[in-house]
């Protein structure tokens, strides 16, 4: 059982990716600072005879990872399985239930039930800690929940799905399309086949509501957290974004508003000297502000086997550490925050536009007379040349306004067909 230098014996249900990497840091075990051993007892995965690229025969095998979680030689239940329901949210249960301290992956599994999950843990006093849940290996789960418990957090954002990173820094360095992008981010593994959950915005909002339920003391209520993807986003915006001095990322974002707290998802724009804009490739990158600490900014790869495998190692580490702790900071039954969906119509601020204007004279002036019309005014413009395309690229960055306006305008737009294609409206982040 737990305690210094004593031996914790694991269940491991999962072998994919990041089971299959925790397994071999596990074997390295003795290069690593834990407090006591560590002791791989069962593992489950749905085929046993899968080649992992480690020996598991050593290990006992059950086919239902159920069953691993209520044998009595397991003091913890590794999740590594995935998925909001099936098999991993009843995996986790059972060895709640039976007491078994939990470490898991899973953010869709913690975002989506994280109430009823941590509930459960605190009334067995069970330890259920996630740091592999959100951005990888950087530790910000930790961070937010207690070395920054001395902190009044206003806002955290961040770039959270490192396969969108990936995508929008490609097509950035090269220009080429979204579609071209993805193809070789699923050939070189920083995207799933099936990349719904990620370019949706859907992954990035299920970590962005795990911190915000840590860092604002909040219930996780998935179903209000604003979401939109990047899967719009032409090769056009990024590249005249850029000509602006600004970069287009999905930035998840929780901050404090009235008295509730809002949660969303979506590609905006950040100028260069942004902490965000620099951060490149399949990174992710966690800005935490408040008082009286200021800006924190974190970075690091945000997936992988290694950086997911050590994030879970840690978790793990902490289990030698003393009792549980209530798993999002405060007891479940005293998160009073409440998150209510953010209203992107009511935003007020600078926005771009991209699109490409209709192959007919007088659409540039019909452009923007119905920006003026609809009280818009523009602060910068590029349009280039329509090349034998047959339409023209545009994009245009507004002075601060409602968007409400500028969505009026764009409906006119739309039913004059004054572009050949469907307008990109991205809010622009004004905070340096
Ligand atoms: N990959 C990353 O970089 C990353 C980063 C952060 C967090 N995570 C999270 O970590 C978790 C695991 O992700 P992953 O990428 O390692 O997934 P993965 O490669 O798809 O592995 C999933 C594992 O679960 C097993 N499994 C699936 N259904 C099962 C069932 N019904 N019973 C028993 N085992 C079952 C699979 O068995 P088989 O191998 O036999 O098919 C496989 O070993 C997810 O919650 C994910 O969100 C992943």
């Amino acid at each position: 059982m737990s305690g210094s230098g004593k031996t914790l014996r694991l269940g491991v249900a999962g072998l994919g990716t990041v089971g299959g990497g925790l397994l071999k840091l596990i074997e390295r075990q003795a290069e690593l600072r834990l407090p006591g051993k560590l002791e791989v007892v069962a593992v489950s995965a749905r085929n046993k005879n899968r080649n992992r690229g480690v020996d598991i025969a050593k290990f006992r095998w059950v086919d239902d990872p159920v069953e691993l979680a209520l044998s009595d030689d397991i003091d913890v239940v590794v999740e590594l399985v995935g998925g909001s329901d099936g098999p991993a949210k009843r995996t986790v249960e059972a060895a709640l239930r039976s007491g078994k301290s939990v470490v898991s992956a899973n953010k869709a599994l913690i975002a989506e039930h994280g109430m009823e999950i941590a509930a459960l843990a605190e009334k067995h006093q069970a330890h259920l800690l996630f740091e592999a849940a959100v951005a990888g290996a950087i530790p910000i789960v930790r961070a937010v929940k207690n070395s920054l418990s001395g902190v009044i957090v206003s806002r955290v954002s961040g770039i959270l799905n490192g396969t969108c990173n990936y995508i929008l820094s490609e097509m950035l360095r090269t220009g080429a399309a979204y579609e071209t992008v993805l193809a070789e981010a699923q050939r070189l593994g920083y995207a799933e086949s099936d990349p719904f959950l990620d370019v949706s915005g859907g992954d990035a909002a299920h970590k962005v509501l795990i911190l915000a339920a840590i860092a604002f003391g909040a219930q996780p209520d998935f179903t209000q957290v604003q979401v939109e993807g990047i899967d719009k986003i032409e090769a056009m915006d990024i590249t005249l974004a850029n000509k602006f001095d600004y970069r287009i990322k999905l930035v998840a974002e929780a901050y404090r508003s009235g008295g509730s707290v809002r949660c969303r998802v979506a590609p905006v724009l950040v100028s260069r000297d942004h902490p965000l804009a620099s951060v490149n490739g399949p990174l992710n990158a966690v800005v935490v502000e408040g008082e009286p600490v200021g800006r924190l900014t974190f970075t690091g790869p945000g997936a992988g086997a290694g950086p997911t495998a050590a994030a879970v190692m840690g978790d793990l580490a902490r289990l030698f550490e003393g009792p549980a702790t209530p798993p999002l900071g405060k007891p479940s039954r005293e998160l009073a925050a409440v998150i209510t969906a953010a209203d992107s119509t009511n935003d007020q601020g600078s926005f771009f536009i991209g699109a490409k204007l209709a192959d007919k004279p007088g659409m540039f002036a019909a452009l923007t007379e119905e920006l003026a019309e609809a009280g818009v005014s523009i602060d910068k413009l590029i349009q280039e040349s329509a090349g034998d395309t047959g339409a023209a690229p545009v994009a245009i960055m507004t002075h601060p306004c409602p968007r409400a306006s500028v969505e009026k305008a764009l409906a006119k737009i739309a039913a004059l067909k004054i572009t050949a294609d469907e307008p990109r409206l991205l809010r622009i982040e004004t905070r340096a």
